[in-house]
């Protein structure tokens, strides 16, 4: 049970460590076995006795408020598991709640642990563009040559995984922010991809009220086997306008997206330069669609759409295949706004929606492709 006084010398732990290494050794609640397997119950041990241990047991952990739960630059082949509940203190900051990195990591989680950001503390329906200042979930950045599995995670305040690493597998993990759809969720992204290659992602379920997938740069990016609902769907962009504006090579496929804004979308920014080529959106089931089925569009700004698209962000080598389903009344099926000439080489296979209504504003609609 959490104390004022437990409190307040993880408080003083925490200090002392960030004043002077080496970490002090009255750190009392974990076990250091000889097999190096170490089970700790509290953030500030974890973070500060990491490095000697190949196993790391996060049991039951509350995370004080505006603390990271820190496992960065963790010895090669550590392996961390997260059992029963993860909790979080109430701050408003920026986060992230969670940081792992290293090499030839494994993270994965007891049977019935959960990772719980209970982020209706933070939701007030604004999300990243105001209110409170909401903290990141999870960074999964440098943790390279990697897997990720199995975790349970739910309710984080906005985006939930940011992926920045080299040849990372992430496979089976769920983030359930269902809670936020009647109760202020907004920006709750479930994976944010950028700066990274070789990332798989397999197995995914995500419900929550932004993107399931949103990819804003990379390469060789595999998704699989997902379950999207409640959001705005498997999204690439918008690209442009970052550190790194070049996305190649993702495939994105035999999924399903539910009761969302989007199915699928591709977003470029408008008077940016960058590129999106050889991607491939194949076998996604649509159901209960809101906005749009397919999305393509070279024309964001800000966050909006402005109507006018520029070629600065070629879309080149892209396939679309397999995308059935079902759309609200008031959505549309497929929606394309290219800038001339900046989207060509198309593969267009089967795409069969219904319930939904055609657009009559589709611009350079490349060969093969229909609107
Ligand atoms: C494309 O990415 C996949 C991983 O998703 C990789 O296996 C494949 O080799 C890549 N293809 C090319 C041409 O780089």
């Amino acid at each position: 049970m959490p104390s004022l006084l437990s409190h307040l010398l993880l408080i003083t732990a925490a200090a002392s460590l960030a004043a002077a290494a080496p970490a002090p050794s009255r750190v009392s609640d974990f076990t250091k076995r000889s097999s190096s397997t170490c089970t700790f119950t509290e953030a500030a041990s974890a973070s500060a006795s990491k490095s000697d241990c190949s196993t790391i047991v996060l049991s039951d952990i509350e995370v004080p408020a505006g603390e990271t739960l820190d496992l960065s630059d963790l010895s090669d082949g550590t392996q961390v598991i997260f059992d029963g509940t993860t909790t979080f203190g109430y701050e408003e900051w920026k986060g992230p709640l969670i940081r792992i990195s290293g090499s030839s990591i494994t993270v994965t989680a007891n049977d019935g642990a959960v990772i719980n950001g209970d982020g209706s503390r933070w939701w007030d329906s604004e999300g990243t563009n105001g209110g409170k200042t909401k903290p990141k979930f999870f960074y999964a950045h440098s943790l390279d040559d990697s897997t990720i599995s199995g975790l349970t995670i739910k309710n984080t305040p906005v985006q939930a995984i940011s992926v920045q690493s080299n040849n990372l597998v992430i496979e089976d993990v769920t983030i359930d922010n269902s809670d936020g759809d009647d109760n202020g969720g907004h920006n709750t992204d479930g994976f944010d991809i950028s700066e990274s290659t070789y990332i798989t992602i397999t197995n995914p379920t995500v419900k929550n009220q932004d993107d399931c997938l949103a990819i804003n740069s990379g390469e060789n990016i595999y998704w699989s086997g997902a379950t999207c609902s409640g959001g705005h769907g498997l999204s690439i962009g918008s690209v442009g306008d970052r550190d790194d504006n070049t996305v190649k090579n993702v495939t994105i496929t035999d999924s399903t997206v539910s009761d969302s804004a989007n199915g699928i979308r591709i977003k470029t920014t408008y008077d940016a330069t960058g590129s999106v080529s050889d991607v491939t959106f194949s076998d996604i089931t649509l159901s209960g669609i809101t906005d749009y089925g397919v999305v393509i569009e070279q024309d964001y700004e800000n966050g909006s759409p402005t109507g006018t698209p520029t070629d600065g962000v070629p879309i080149t080598g892209l396939t679309v295949d397999g995308i059935i389903g079902s759309l609200e009344d008031d959505a549309v099926e497929v929606y394309i706004m290219c800038a001339e000439d900046s989207c060509t080489d198309w593969t267009w296979g089967d795409v069969s929606l219904t319930g939904g209504s055609t657009s009559d504003d589709c611009e350079n609609v490349p060969s093969g492709a229909s609107c």
